[in-house]
């Protein structure tokens, strides 16, 4: 009988790491304010977008190369250079192609923390040395930090404005200073919709900024898969490289340019997010035992203050009545805190009192 010994050939990175923990396999019946989803959007818009897709749709053929005709919609809708914009199967997607093209074994990252945990899980993948500035307590960057850190030579900085899961957005001047930094400054830009300003137009004075964005929250296409980056052509030529042909598929990119035909009406949508983040924010805020965080993002941050009371409790308790959150107490500062997605106004309504409840006993 043939046998193998995998742990002489899995590459060092990989043995290390444990898969990404993810909790979105839940039945139907879950109220999902976990994975900051994007309920708002209506489904029938979207299947009647999907099926205009399928008619358009030569299945015997392979797709645009290089996700050609979404690149060509998002740049368009962009006003930038196609060859400016790289596209890939969701967001994550396009941080892997990033990572593998620009990150050497012993490379250095900066990230600040608490943010979005791929950053340092593709930094392991690649070998590369995370170097982490955590934030000042009231969620400000520290930039005399970050610049003192970026002396050592590094390779790429990213930074997620508005950041997940703290939910605030960056002041401009702060992120300028940052681009400062010889090194390839990422921002990811995945809620930027919901929030005051977006840098994308700075591709245009800056070289070493990449800009990236989703389907997934503005557009409500999670399970479609698309995200892209924004920056120069030689940043992007070094990713087109490094991704093999036809990775991105043909329905994904018709949809996609479908979406951005239709973008009053997602604009809409963010309208009415925010309106109801407001009102959330609002709701929680009347809670005892919880301190509510302002929010640019499509979901809310919030501390637990209440003795007894902890992250996972709450989420515990929560789960048991088919309310589903995110427990972020992992995370540096945010040792007490829950992250909570808006859903539809119903779906609050249930958090909130059930939180209510939830907090009492
Ligand atoms: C800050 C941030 N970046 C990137 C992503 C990944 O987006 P995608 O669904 O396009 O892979 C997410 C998803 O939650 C996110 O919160």
């Amino acid at each position: 009988m043939g046998k193998i010994n995998l742990k002489k050939i899995v590459r060092e990175e990989v043995a290390r790491l444990q898969t990404v923990k993810v909790e979105s396999d839940f039945p139907e019946d879950y109220v999902r304010l976990n994975m900051n989803e994007n309920f708002f959007v209506e489904p029938e818009v979207i299947s009647g977008l999907i099926i205009d897709a399928c008619k358009e749709f030569d299945y015997r053929r392979y797709p645009d190369n290089l996700a050609g005709l979404a690149v060509r919609a998002i740049s368009r809708f962009l006003g930038v250079e196609e060859s400016m914009v790289y596209v890939g199967n969701g967001l994550d997607e396009v941080m892997n192609t990033l990572f593998r093209t620009y990150l050497r074994r012993g490379s250095k990252v900066l990230i600040v923390e608490p943010t979005f945990g791929m950053y340092s899980y593709f930094t392991n993948l690649y070998g590369g040395e995370l170097k982490t500035v955590l934030l000042n307590p009231d969620f400000s960057l520290n930039v005399e930090q970050i610049i003192e850190q970026s002396k050592d030579e590094i390779s790429l900085v990213i930074v997620c404005s508005p950041n997940n899961p703290t939910g605030n957005q960056f002041p401009r001047d702060d992120l300028k200073r940052i681009l400062e930094i010889d090194a390839l400054v990422v921002l990811d830009e995945a809620y930027v919709q919901f929030a005051d300003y977006s840098m994308i137009d700075d591709v245009w004075n800056y070289e070493n900024l990449a800009v990236m964005r989703t389907f997934s929250k503005v557009f409500g296409l999670a399970g479609i898969r698309c995200g892209y980056l924004v920056s120069n052509p030689e940043v992007i030529e070094y990713m087109n490289r490094a991704t093999p042909p036809f990775h991105v598929n043909q329905l994904t990119q018709l949809i996609v340019k479908k979406a951005l035909s239709m973008w009053s009406y997602f604009e809409g949508k963010v309208k009415e997010v925010i309106e109801e983040r407001e009102r959330l924010r609002k709701a929680l805020a009347g809670l005892d035992g919880i301190k509510v965080y302002p929010s640019k993002t499509n979901f809310i941050l919030v501390k637990i203050v209440k003795e007894g009371v902890t992250p996972r409790i709450l989420k515990k308790k929560l789960m048991e009545r088919k309310i589903l959150i995110r427990d972020v107490s992992d995370k540096p500062l945010l040792s007490d805190c829950i992250r909570i997605t808006v859903g539809k106004p119903e779906h609050n309504e249930l958090l909130v009192s059930a939180l209510e409840k939830c907090l009492e006993s």
